[in-house]
């Protein structure tokens, strides 16, 4: 029964995340559950909540929903319940879905049970290192944002509503974002990941800044 329900709820997302928005595609939300998996295997986490969830993470995403924070949750508890799936189960998920998105540097996320810990650490996981530059650079070109700009510092967003504005250029993300994530992992396995993918990142933006200083030239004297 479960198993039946993983492959209607993945034909489903397939389904409405094809036409692909910048970032939150269908390779996305595959890459997080298979993540998701690898994590809730490891840490003890009951996997079919954990695979649900990570289907269902992305399938309405304020973003692109007028900033509405629950479109999410309402959205995969109306596809659960369509499938007849328990009440403690759909329950479960939309909690999860409702935790698990990053709401600025100074606001507080950390998901209540151990499913959405999981969860909430394969997302973050995808949103650094080499694939995490790639989405970045992807939705800062969505929105038509700078890559740098040295005049406009980062901005540490304590609420929900001043990081949901900002408009900052890409590389400011990482300072308000992408860097803060590896302190941020709930669970042991994440952390061991993130710490690679952390410096990789770290690589990629001193060489940024040695490229947009000019520093990796130098002149041969004559
Ligand atoms: P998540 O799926 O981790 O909750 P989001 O939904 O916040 O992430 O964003 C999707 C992707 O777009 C992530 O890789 C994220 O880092 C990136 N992103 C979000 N906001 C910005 C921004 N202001 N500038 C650049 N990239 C961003
Ligand atoms: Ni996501």
């Amino acid at each position: 029964m479960s198993r039946l329900l993983i492959e209607r709820t993945e034909a489903f997302v397939r389904e409405r995340l094809d036409a692909g928005d910048v970032g939150h595609d269908w390779q996305h939300v595959d890459r997080v559950r298979r993540t998701a998996v690898m994590l809730g295997a490891a840490e003890g986490a009951d996997l079919i909540v954990v695979e649900l969830a990570a289907l269902l993470h992305d399938v309405a995403d304020w973003k692109f929903h007028d900033g509405d924070e629950f479109a999410g949750s309402r959205a995969a508890t109306h596809w659960l319940r369509s499938q007849l799936a328990a009440p403690e189960l759909v329950t479960l998920v939309a909690q999860i879905i409702d935790e698990v998105s990053f709401k600025g540097a100074g606001v507080q996320t950390q998901p209540t049970t151990l499913e959405g810990q999981v969860v909430q650490d394969a997302d973050r996981l995808d949103a650094i290192g080499a694939i995490g530059i790639a989405r970045a650079f992807a939705y800062g070109g969505h929105k038509k944002r700078a890559l740098y700009d040295p005049l406009i510092p980062p901005t540490p967003h304590d609420s929900f509503e001043a990081y949901r504005q900002g408009t900052g250029p890409t590389i400011n993300h990482f300072h308000e974002k992408l860097l803060l994530l590896k302190d941020r992992m709930n669970t042991a396995t994440a952390r061991q990941i993130a710490a690679s993918r952390h410096r990789f990142m770290e690589a990629f933006l001193q060489q940024f800044a040695r490229e947009w200083n000019g520093e990796d030239y130098r002149p041969v004297c004559g």
